[in-house]
C-alpha cells in the first residue's frame, strides 16, 4: 500500500527540525508553549501567533513512563531547565503552557503531569490527550492518527473532524530497542544508539516483527475504521522503512511526516487557548 508524505505540515516540521539545532527565531507577538512529558524525551515547543515553532528544546528523561510521573523531582527539574532555557532564548517570561497524557492514563496521573509544569513555574497549565494534540498539528479530518513514542502506541479515529475513538496500548521505541539488544547481545542504551545512528535502515529486517506488532496494535485498536488512512506521529516510527512495513501489514494508505517526534509537542503548543 502507498506511503505518502504530506506537504504543508511537513514544511513546518522540517523547519521545526532545523530549529532544534539553532538559536530561537525572532518573535515579537504573543507565543504559546507546549511541553510533552514523554517516556523517552521531554520536549518543549514554543510557537508564534501563526502556530509556527520559534523555539524547540528537548531533554532525555526517565522520569515519566507512559504518562505516569515516576520521578516527580526529576520531571520537575527537567521541565524547569527547559523553561529557563526557553525564557533566556526568547527573552520573555513564560507563565502559560499545556502538556499531554496518553489516552488511557487515569485522571490522577494526568493531574501529576499538570503538577510537574506548576512545579517548574508555569502558573496556568492546560491538559490534552496526546492523540488530540498530534491532530492539532496534522489537521486530519477523516483518518486514524497514531502516536508511537518510546513506550506506548496511542490511536485516535477522526471522522468529519471529530474524535470518534481514543485508545492506547503498550508498545513503542523501547520495545524495538529490546529486539536489537537481544539480536546483538548488547545493552539497551547501545541498541538505542545503533538504532538512531544506523540511518540507512540496516536493521529493518531485524526490527520488522516489532513494527508489525505495532501495526497489529493499530489494527486492533481501530476495528471498524479500516476505510481510513493512517497518519504516523511519534519518534518510534521514524526508523527508515518503518512506514512501509506498517502500510504493507495493514494494507492501508499510511502517511508519514518528517521529524514526526515533534508533531505531538507542536500540537500541544497549539492547544493553548
Ligand atoms: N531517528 C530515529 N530513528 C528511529 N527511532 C527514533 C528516531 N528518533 C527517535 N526514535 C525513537 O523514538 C522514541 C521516542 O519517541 P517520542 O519522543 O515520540 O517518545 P515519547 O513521547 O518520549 O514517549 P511516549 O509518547 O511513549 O511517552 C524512542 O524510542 C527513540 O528510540
Ligand atoms: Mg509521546
Amino acid at each position: 500500500m502507498a506511503v505518502s508524505l504530506k506537504q504543508s505540515i511537513s514544511d513546518v516540521l522540517r523547519a521545526a527540525g532545523s530549529l532544534s539545532d539553532n538559536a530561537a527565531a525572532q518573535v515579537s507577538g504573543p507565543v504559546r508553549t507546549g511541553i510533552d512529558l514523554g517516556t523517552a524525551t521531554c520536549v518543549l515547543v514554543t510557537i508564534d501567533e501563526e502556530g509556527a515553532p520559534v523555539w524547540i528544546d528537548a531533554t532525555p528523561t526517565a522520569a515519566i513512563r507512559d504518562g505516569v510521573v515516576v520521578d516527580f523531582a526529576e520531571a520537575a527539574a527537567a521541565t524547569t531547565r527547559l523553561r529557563a532555557r526557553a525564557e533566556e532564548r526568547l527573552q520573555r517570561e513564560l507563565t502559560t503552557a499545556a502538556t499531554c497524557y496518553p489516552p488511557c492514563v487515569g485522571e490522577a496521573e494526568s493531574r501529576a503531569c499538570r503538577f510537574v509544569l506548576e512545579a517548574a513555574g508555569f502558573e496556568e497549565v492546560s491538559l490534552i490527550d496526546e492523540v488530540s494534540a498530534a491532530n492539532l498539528a496534522l489537521g486530519v479530518r477523516d483518518g486514524v492518527v497514531v502516536d508511537v513514542g518510546g513506550g506506548s502506541t496511542g490511536v485516535g479515529v477522526f471522522r468529519n473532524g471529530s474524535l470518534e475513538l481514543l485508545d492506547d496500548r503498550p508498545g513503542g521505541g523501547h520495545h524495538l530497542d529490546l529486539i536489537l539488544s537481544g539480536a546483538f547481545g548488547i545493552d539497551q542504551d547501545e541498541a538505542e544508539r545503533r538504532k538512531r545512528e544506523g540511518s540507512d535502515g540496516e536493521f529493518l529486517s531485524i526490527l520488522r516483527p516489532g513494527f508489525e506488532r505495532i501495526a497489529q496494535n493499530i489494527a486492533d485498536l481501530t476495528r471498524g475504521a479500516d476505510d481510513l488512512d493512517v497518519h504516523l506521529a511519534g519518534g518510534a516510527l521514524m526508523y527508515p522503512g518503518a512506514d512501509s512495513v506498517i502500510a504493507a501489514f495493514l494494507d492501508r494508505t499510511v502517511h508519514s511526516y518528517p521529524n514526526a517526534n515533534l508533531i505531538t509537542p507542536l500540537g500541544i503548543a497549539r492547544s493553548v487557548a
